[in-house]
């Protein structure tokens, strides 16, 4: 099993010193950045936009990998790339015309994801798969940090590594939502190389630990 990149997600870090918080993460061992960017339309919640990214760019020098919970992401592709982004990934459920939009993320040299809801079916890749940087399998439904990961989610993580196995390219395979040191070994044995964690990590009182924990879990996965 080869070794996951983590990605902590931003929405459980103290929103009032999240520069404080980002630069705790990163000499934690973070690799990525994960901002969910929420619209209160697409999901319940509203978070934040293309200046908190900006203003994220400044203090971390790890790539930004945004999250795009929203109706209308196409609109803000240029503003998100601009604004310094190294990851874009959208929502299929939210996407009509999902491989123009794709399109639209890689002319702005940034690198494509789209993500797939608990309900939405491993299928509805088949046609993007070959051209997406990275595939999102939510493991809780979006919109709120904290709740409980959805292990119906597995069988899903396992189908699309097979698909990722039989395509040409290597996607990268992330999964967000629930995840902890404990469930975390059944998420790598599925498939998955890129872990979003958020209250595991912003809530642990020894973060570079609980970082390590998650990254060697899967080393130690009866197989
Ligand atoms: C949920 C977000 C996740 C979430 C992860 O809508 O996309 O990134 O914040 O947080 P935890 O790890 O607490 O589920
Ligand atoms: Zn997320």
């Amino acid at each position: 099993m080869t070794t996951p990149l983590i990605s902590p997600s931003f929405l459980s870090a103290d929103f009032a010193r999240l520069a404080d918080a980002i630069q705790q993460v990163e000499a934690a061992g973070a690799d990525w950045i994960h901002v969910d960017v929420m619209d209160g339309h697409f999901v319940p919640n509203l978070t934040v936009g293309p200046p908190m990214v900006e203003a994220l760019r400044k203090v971390t020098a790890l790539p930004l990998d945004v999250h795009l919970m929203m109706t209308n992401p196409d609109e803000f592709i240029p503003a998100f790339a601009k604004a310094g982004a190294d990851i874009l990934t959208v929502h299929v459920e939210t996407c009509p015309h999902l491989h123009r939009t794709v399109q639209a993320i890689k002319e702005h040299k940034v690198k494509a994801g789209v993500s797939l809801n608990p309900a939405t079916t491993a299928t509805t890749l088949e046609h993007i798969l070959g051209d997406v940087d990275l595939v999102l399998v939510m493991s809780v439904n979006p919109g709120f940090g904290g709740q409980k990961f959805i292990d119906g989610t597995l069988e899903k993580i396992r189908q699309i590594r097979t698909m990722i196995t039989a395509s040409k390219g290597s996607p990268y395979l992330e999964v967000d939502g629930g995840i902890t040191v404990h469930n975390v070994g059944s998420v790598l044995k599925a498939g998955a190389n890129v872990l979003v964690v958020g209250s595991a990590i912003f809530g642990s009182s020894n973060m570079p630990d609980t970082i390590r924990q998650l990254r060697t879990a899967g080393q130690t996965v009866i197989v």
